[in-house]
């Protein structure tokens, strides 16, 4: 990985570790933890401080509070459900900062675990405030950054910290984000392909743009596809386009042109006549989506298409869906990327968000090589940003 420290560098025996996790799970309403994937991701750094004798502080954000208490986004639910997983107890503090927590910190033994309150309740998180960063350091003697998720905010937490407390190294989970990530991007085993889906091309287009220097082949599916073939001429009907963008989307497909890099479109369609589960549904036979309809997901050929390209390839970043999965009549063509990534020997990445969702539901989520735990992290990492989280830590030599 890059040249940051990383928790194996580190004495942790009676330390207390202030380690930045990603608890940012989302909650039922009744406030019960529906997906506790990213709090499992932490555990073999969790383990690894708490075996070691250190004392444990984990420190994160959940939602998105403005800067104020907010019960709503209370850390509270996952003490529990962490001591579960650990079998071990996780006390929760109050508050992040303040006496009261800087008391608690004092009191705990090797191999404590004390969970501190949300640390977007204080404005000076987001802000990055060096104030606020210097009380949440005044909690502990080393720091770790296992956050991969929140790795791309220059918050107190995940950055303004790092340059206080002494070292600051990587976590397990962060070093196998970048490991994995870094992997594709700068040495990937070729043939290196990309699929990318969702909603926008808005979203998206600093990361084709980056990918576009780095990929062999680039599938293009869901929602964005259709500003794509907009730009190339075709009629879509009415399928999601967004009208700003189609000259971006005509340059990008010169770029791809010029690179050499094969950028594929959808050749057919499942097409609705409203944007529904229960839709009036069909294929298309080519290209084109008559008015009145609008495309909702890959058809057949492209599917074949886009499998046979993963057949072949070595590695494989997949960024959200090619259609909209969350309906079964329009889920065919996401649901075959998955099984296709799943019984392929590439390297398997899938990137954040919603296709991390779309591998859960088809059930294969243990069959890709790494799932990262970073939406817009990932994004930005593919984009070809440095991550503040990352560029702050402290370098091996
Ligand atoms: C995420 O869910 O992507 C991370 O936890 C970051 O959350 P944020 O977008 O609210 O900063």
């Amino acid at each position: 990985m890059i040249n940051k420290m990383t928790i194996q560098n580190l004495d942790l025996k009676g330390k207390k570790v202030l380690c930045r996790v990603d608890f940012n799970v989302p909650l039922d309403d009744e406030g019960n933890i529906s997906d506790d994937t990213r709090i499992v991701a932490a555990l073999p750094t969790i383990r690894h401080i708490v075996e070691q004798g250190g004392r444990l502080i984990l420190a994160s954000h959940l939602g998105r509070p403005k800067g104020t208490p907010d019960e709503r986004y209370s850390l509270a639910p996952v003490a529990p459900h962490l001591a579960g997983l650990l079998g071990r107890n996780v006390a929760m503090a109050p508050d992040c900062i303040g006496p009261e927590v800087l008391s608690l910190t004092n009191k705990m033994q090797d191999g404590d675990v004390l969970l501190l309150e949300n640390v977007r309740f204080h404005a000076g998180e987001t802000k990055n405030d060096p104030a606020f960063s210097r009380k949440l350091a005044e909690l502990a003697d080393l720091y770790v950054n296992d956050a991969f998720g929140a790795a791309h905010r220059a918050h107190a937490s995940t950055e303004g910290v790092a340059h206080i407390l002494s070292p600051a190294a990587a976590g397990f989970l962060m070093e196998k984000e970048l490991r994995y990530l870094g992997q594709a991007i700068a040495a990937p085993a070729r043939p290196f392909v990309a699929i990318l889906g969702g909603a926008k091309v808005s979203d998206k287009i600093t990361v084709i743009e980056n990918l576009l220097t780095k990929v062999d082949t680039l599938l293009i599916g869901g929602g964005m596809a259709y500003t794509f073939l907009k730009a190339r001429g075709i009629s879509v009907g009415g399928s999601l386009v967004e009208e700003d963008r189609i000259g971006m989307a005509g340059e990008l497909l010169k770029k791809a042109v010029e690179r050499g890099v094969e950028l594929l479109l959808p050749e057919d369609h499942v097409i609705a006549d409203a944007f529904k589960a229960d839709a009036n549904a069909r294929t298309t036979d080519g290209v084109e989506i008559p008015e009145g309809w609008m495309a909702l997901d890959i058809g057949p050929k492209s599917i074949d298409r886009y499998t046979g390209m993963l057949k072949n390839a070595a590695t494989v970043i997949w960024n959200g869906p090619m259609g909209v999965f969350e309906f079964d009549a329009f889920a065919r063509g996401t649901m075959a990327i998955a099984h296709a990534l799943a019984e392929s020997e590439a390297l398997t990445i899938i990137g954040g968000g919603d296709s991390v969702a779309a591998v859960n539901k088809s059930g294969l989520s243990d069959r890709m090589s790494h799932i990262s735990t970073g939406g817009g992290a990932s994004l930005e990492f593919l984009e070809g940003k440095e991550l503040p989280g990352i560029a702050a830590l402290s370098n091996k030599d």
